[in-house]
């Protein structure tokens, strides 16, 4: 409908690129893309933690595969030299990774696709809306003009809570997907209902800033009052996913559980969503939480901290 195209231009818009193409889900956005842009002559070279719908999505690509070590732009580098032969490179990462709430080099990995003449993908699931000054995500936090060449990210998310998910990048690479595109051409299109309230958010995002203002006041309080209590919180410390960090996988479950006896709905992840010994209860900050909701959050888990005897 031209609700959907609208909604596309828009995303184009937000994110400073030529256009967009929608997706039911970003799910299938990354399970679309690098079929449709790489054959047996290219390669793609992808960090390790990565998620899931990424790794789905180049399962289904003929192109050389190769994992870089976990932010790791020495081991990125040598996976640039070893695939020097091959037409086309792309490196994939994820702008924010989901568990940990880190950020990709981004400056770094652009400087080393330009010396080794290769392209950038970047998943901003967890960027757009919301990082940065305006919220447009890696980028912008980073001080980086638009550069990545291609851009997935979800509707589902900073943007609303329903569904949804787009790639954006030059004209012709949108041009290509729509015309090649698995689950662009043999799934429905999003819903009208939810392409008309993520048009609103857009809208909402870009003439008012009092959201990303709001979220970063509230991360910031949060963060530095965990830490001050005794926690060990993850992360970037700009970044809305706070994973506090617990260790024990059994320890994890059962505070969650407490902490939904005093109200607070937060998740513990365990192996295998996690490494082992790396359990924790990843909470997330809204620019809509008041400062009294943080802090009642923050003190119930004093509370739970001190009966469970994670912090003194
Ligand atoms: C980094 C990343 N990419 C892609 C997805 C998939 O997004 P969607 O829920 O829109 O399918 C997620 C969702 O968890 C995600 O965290």
């Amino acid at each position: 409908m031209d609700i959907h195209r609208q909604l596309e231009k828009t995303i184009a818009k937000f994110h400073g690129r030529e256009d967009a193409i929608l997706y039911a889900a970003c799910f299938d956005a990354n399970a679309g893309v690098f079929e449709v842009l790489t054959t047996k002559d290219d390669a793609i070279i992808s960090d390790e933690l990565n998620h899931a719908s990424i790794i789905d999505g180049i399962r289904l690509s003929k192109a050389r595969r190769a994992l870089y070590k976990h932010l790791d732009l020495g081991d990125l580098e040598g996976k640039l030299k070893e695939t020097q032969d091959c037409r086309r490179r792309m490196i994939v990462t994820d702008g924010v990774f989901s568990m940990d709430g880190d950020v990709a080099p981004l400056k770094e990995i652009i400087s080393l696709a330009d010396r080794y003449n290769a392209i950038v993908f970047m998943d901003e699931c967890h960027s757009t809306g919301f990082l940065g000054a305006t919220g447009r995500g890696t980028e912008e936090m980073l001080g980086i003009s638009p550069r990545v060449e291609i851009i997935n990210s979800t509707l589902g998310k900073a943007l609303g809570g329903a569904m949804g998910g787009y790639t954006t990048g030059p004209r012709e690479v949108i041009e290509l997907l729509r015309q090649r595109s698995r689950p662009y051409l043999f799934s429905n299109s999003l819903a009208p209902s939810i392409v008309g309230s993520s048009l609103k958010v857009f809208e909402m995002l870009m003439s008012d800033s009092s959201f990303t203002k709001n979220l970063q006041k509230n991360v910031s309080h949060f963060r530095n009052e965990m830490i001050k209590a005794g926690f060990k919180v993850l992360g970037n410390p700009k970044h809305p996913i706070c994973p506090v960090l617990l260790e024990d996988a059994k320890l994890a479950s059962q505070f969650a559980d407490e902490m939904l006896k005093e109200g607070i709905y937060v998740i513990g992840f365990s192996y295998p969503v996690v490494p082992k010994g790396k359990a924790r209860i990843r909470v997330q900050i809204s620019a809509s939480h008041s400062l009294d909701q943080i802090n009642t959050c923050i003190n119930a888990f004093k509370t739970i901290g001190r009966q469970l005897r994670v912090i003194n």
